[in-house]
């Protein structure tokens, strides 16, 4: 390993919201616990990255910023090189984030009181996009097959068939369940899709997580008349661990889509205006893809680590390996607790402040979502505190 996975970082002072969400739900936490929940990476970032910022700052400009040629040809390399996805500069539309994104995507291209179908357990801000709006949420929950997601095909067909529906929102990967949909999974969809005249929201902020022996399909490159009812999500934010940065790169290509999508964000006066993000993100893509590489591989050894610690452990909860994003999902259903006892077994027992499995839908009751992106001491410290309470437990 070339980069530092390994030195374990201190950010109870800096205004992490992940360290605040622990503190605040145990303020007389002992030091050395630290948090594996929200998506943010317990790593320290490439030097590439942060030296290129300091040298950004030094030029002394903080004022309202906009991509530069440089920031777009980053991009559109990236997606080329990396995602084998052609995109024009024209296509790229810039928000704060992609949870914005999608307010903005179901606002402009939805009714109130119009179906949005979504495939729980999901990301929980789809719930809100949808609900928050005055949408309908509708559900086409995936099916867990002992452990292994797959999507229910026959009940989208019937969800997409009715007029009141009009888009899928869709995560690939998929968090919380770590599915990395293959190409025929995608293609079957699309078809529905396009023959019930749906627009296809694809968040894949986490399209550059995937694990070895996977690989990921930008949805929209499946089919040319698929990638004229799509928005796809893009950020550099979960790869590069930079959310609080907030920039993220929006990829439209239908002009009448992308001139709906642009107005619903001037209509409530959304935009990013960070150059330093813009910066940021251009010298990721550009510098720092071997970090990545590295990364990748050490997210992958501590998922086979925890799934070892539970299948030798303690084999009735039960840790799949996961394909992509870096987080893992578990199931402690076994342990037959309702889900408040859990996540209260997890604090105050285990003092492990993970993501509740039941935040991202009633099918992920019984679960908790572990954040794998941190250094290994860090995980195997967790296992060792989550393996006294098991078996305090069992006594
Ligand atoms: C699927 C998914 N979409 C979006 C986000 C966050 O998007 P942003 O911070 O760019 O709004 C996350 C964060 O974890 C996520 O997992």
């Amino acid at each position: 390993m070339i980069y530092d996975f390994e030195t374990v970082l201190d950010r109870r002072d800096l205004g992490s919201a992940k360290w605040k969400e622990m503190e605040g739900k145990n303020p007389k936490l002992e030091k050395g616990i630290v948090p594996l929940s929200v998506a943010d990476m317990e790593f320290k970032h490439p030097a590439k990255l942060i030296d290129g910022i300091k040298k950004f700052l030094d030029r002394d400009f903080l004022g309202y910023g906009l991509p530069n040629r440089s920031y777009y040809e980053a991009v559109i390399s990236f997606m080329e090189e990396e995602h084998n996805f052609p995109i024009e500069k024209d296509w790229i539309i810039n928000t704060p984030g992609v949870v914005p994104a999608i307010f903005n995507a179901i606002r402009t291209l939805t009714n109130i009181g119009d179906g949005v179908i979504i495939m729980p357990p999901v990301y929980h801000p789809f719930s809100f996009a949808i609900e928050r709006q005055n949408r309908k949420l509708v559900r086409c929950p995936l099916i867990n097959k002992e452990g292994h997601y797959e999507i229910d095909f026959n009940l989208f067909e019937n969800l997409a068939k009715d007029p009141a529906n009009k888009i899928l929102l869709f995560c690939s990967p998929h968090n919380p369940v770590g599915r990395v949909w293959t190409k025929e999974e995608l293609a079957r969809l699309a078809e529905i899709i396009k023959a019930n005249d749906l627009f296809l929201l694809s968040d894949e902020i986490h399209f550059d997580l995937i694990m070895p022996g996977f690989s990921h399909t930008v949805f929209q490159t499946i089919d040319e008349d698929l990638a004229d009812r799509t928005i796809t999500m893009t950020a550099p934010t979960k790869t590069f661990n930079l959310a609080g940065l907030s920039v993220s790169n929006i990829i439209i290509k239908n002009k009448a889509l992308r001139e709906k999508f642009t107005s619903g964000l001037d209509g409530i006066s959304l935009k990013t205006t960070s150059s330093i993000a813009y910066k940021a993100c251009e010298i990721a893509y550009n510098e720092c893809r071997d970090w990545l590489r590295e990364c990748i591989e050490v997210i992958d050894e501590n998922q086979r680590y925890v799934h070892k610690f539970f299948k030798e452990r303690h084999p009735r909860i039960k840790a799949n390996l996961i394909e992509g994003t870096y987080l893992d999902w578990i199931d402690f259903r076994a342990l037959e607790m309702d889900p408040r006892n859990l996540e209260d077994f997890m604090t105050e027992k285990a003092k492990l402040f993970l993501d509740e499995g039941y935040i991202f839908g009633v099918e992920g009751e019984g679960f908790e979502r572990i954040n794998l992106a941190a250094p290994r001491s860090v995980i195997i410290d967790a296992m060792d505190r989550l393996d006294m309470a098991l078996d305090n437990l069992e006594k």
